[in-house]
């Protein structure tokens, strides 16, 4: 806005008129965001008890990179909207930056090519994948869900001629499926795509999880000419396994990963960088040029008292700075929110970025495990966990954690937010009760690890186990890794598994089984 202003006032020599318009769409502008403040400021005070509790924490009201009142659905912005973002984070208002921890980070190599990571921006591209294909005969088919050799099984040996000059069309556009042909060329069906088991639609780009969902519109579905962005914005500890596992399964669905670490755990506590550490060794060098690294240097004032307010602060930390140096995000793109071990199968999320027609917000029926993915739990945890930018920001105000709560009905965007996109807005689950569409692996680390996870733990979800000395004990707790045991004392109720299930862990872990062994086979469970 102030940009807005300022230009107008460069030309004004010979754009009097413009300068007149831009004031005032500058007063315009301020009047909105006024109104807007206004009514998220009343919705705090009466909606949510720890707003309520602690008002001094939520003076967040900090530029958000988009002025979503503007929009209309499927509009996109130009970057220049975009790049005001970085140039105005909302860091310069931080809560209680008089009165909170905070610590000075020095980054290794200032001079080197990664300095000042967690202040860096990321520009947000076209993913150029090819991940349909049109084929000869009309049909437009998803490359990984389409039965490429299906030409083969569907044409009989009377065809042997016909046979011959699709071989020569195959060998000159190998990749290219041809499923629909054969029938095209014997009746006057639909020109379709030859869906591979687990892929359905007549593009074949619609995973089982979808289609088995509650997703209201399906019969709606598109395949997008371009696809969304999808960005996945996770806060991390010490749960550097599962890290390796959400790479390696949405690396190639994901364009951005927003990795937030705080130099405090939960409970308040100071501690060291290890995910930095991790990044700067070359650990994920793998996917780096995917990761945008967020750091929450401070901690949240009332957090030690209340752990409730650390917990939700770092999402709202992780979505806010994390989404303030992302450039070029458009309103139809994916904003995907995540505990670390909380992991979305991929497909689920490649149909999101490839597909038109589904509502949101989006939730994910997650497979639940304790300590590993052998003590299976029964049923889904089932987090909402997506959204596009656009709802993120008119919907949400840009803070993940009130999209994982189910509130978004009651939102003071919501209704706005709906008329505008024209559809009735519906939540719905990637995936079912029976099918699963990621995993939720619950203090899924070694014992060493269990015990860090318990000092390090939030001071608000009591008994708090970390404060007792016994619970912490490394025996103590290979014996609850052997049972399935939790630290009250109980045993839960266990279905039996077997790493060969479908949707046991996340492909990459099971690719390397000896190396995470430890999550994927009970480590401690007796001989008989
Ligand atoms: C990075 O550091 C970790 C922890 O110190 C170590 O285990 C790992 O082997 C290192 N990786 C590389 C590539 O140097």
């Amino acid at each position: 806005m102030a940009r807005l202003c300022l230009q107008g006032r460069m030309k004004i020599r010979r754009h009097k008129l413009f300068f007149c318009c831009a004031l005032a769409l500058c007063v315009l502008s301020q009047l909105h965001c006024y109104s807007v403040n206004a009514l998220s400021f009343l919705w705090r005070g009466k909606g949510n008890p720890s707003y309520n509790a602690h008002p001094e924490m939520w003076p967040l009201q900090g530029p958000v990179p988009f002025d979503t009142g503007l929009w209309e659905p499927g509009e996109y912005r130009e970057e220049k909207g975009n790049a005001e973002v970085g140039e105005d984070p909302w860091g310069k208002e931080q809560p209680d930056s008089g009165n909170v921890n905070r610590m000075t980070v020095t980054f290794p190599d200032p001079k080197g090519p990664r300095r000042e990571l967690h202040k860096q921006s990321f520009h947000l591209r076209d993913d150029p994948t090819p991940f349909f294909v049109h084929t000869k005969s009309g049909a437009y088919c998803f490359r990984e869900g389409t039965e490429m050799t299906s030409l083969k099984d569907h044409l009989g040996q009377k065809v042997q001629a016909a046979r011959e000059g699709q071989r020569k069309i195959l060998q000159a556009n190998q990749e290219e499926p041809k499923s629909a042909q054969g029938k095209s060329a014997w009746g006057k069906r639909l020109v379709k795509c030859m869906c591979r088991p687990g892929w359905h639609g007549p593009h074949c780009g619609i995973p089982t999880m979808v289609q088995h969902s509650n997703l209201p519109t399906k019969g709606h579905l598109t395949p997008r000419k371009v696809p969304r962005r999808v960005i996945n914005a996770i806060n991390i500890n010490h749960e550097f396994d599962l890290l390796h596992a959400r790479f390696h399964e949405l690396a190639d669905t994901v364009d951005l990963f927003l990795v937030c670490e705080s130099t405090f755990t939960a409970y308040g506590n100071s501690k060291p960088l290890h995910f930095l550490r991790l990044l700067l060794n070359g650990t994920y060098d793998y996917v780096h040029n995917k990761i945008l690294y967020v750091l929450l240097d401070h901690f949240p004032k009332g957090g030690q008292q209340n752990g409730w307010i650390a917990d939700d602060y770092l999402r709202t930390f992780l979505s806010r700075d994390g989404m303030s140096r992302v450039q070029g995000a458009r309103p139809d793109d994916v904003f995907l929110i995540n505990d670390a071990d909380e992991i979305p199968a991929r497909e689920g999320i490649l149909f999101l970025k490839l597909y038109d027609g589904w509502t949101e917000p989006v939730s994910i029926h997650m497979r639940k495990s304790l300590y590993g993915f052998f003590w299976r739990q029964p049923g889904t945890l089932d987090v909402l966990s997506a959204c596009t930018v656009a709802m993120l920001f008119a919907v949400y105000n840009g803070d993940g954690i009130s999209l994982r709560r189910r509130e978004y009905f009651s939102m003071p965007g919501f209704q706005n937010y709906q008329r505008k996109s024209g559809h009735i807005l519906v939540q719905w689950s990637i995936g079912s009760s029976i099918h699963y569409a990621g995993w939720h692996c619950s203090w899924c680390f070694r014992p060493e690890g269990i015990s860090q996870k318990l000092i390090s733990a939030q001071n608000g979800d009591f008994p708090r186990w970390g404060d007792y000395v016994e619970k912490r004990d490394l025996n103590y707790i290979k014996g609850l890794i052997r049972t399935g045991g939790w630290f009250d004392g109980s045993v839960g109720e266990y279905p039996p598994t077997n790493p060969k299930e479908p949707m046991y862990s996340p492909k990459y872990l099971l690719k390397n089984f000896q190396l995470y062994r430890y999550i994927l086979d009970n480590p401690y469970a007796l001989f008989w």
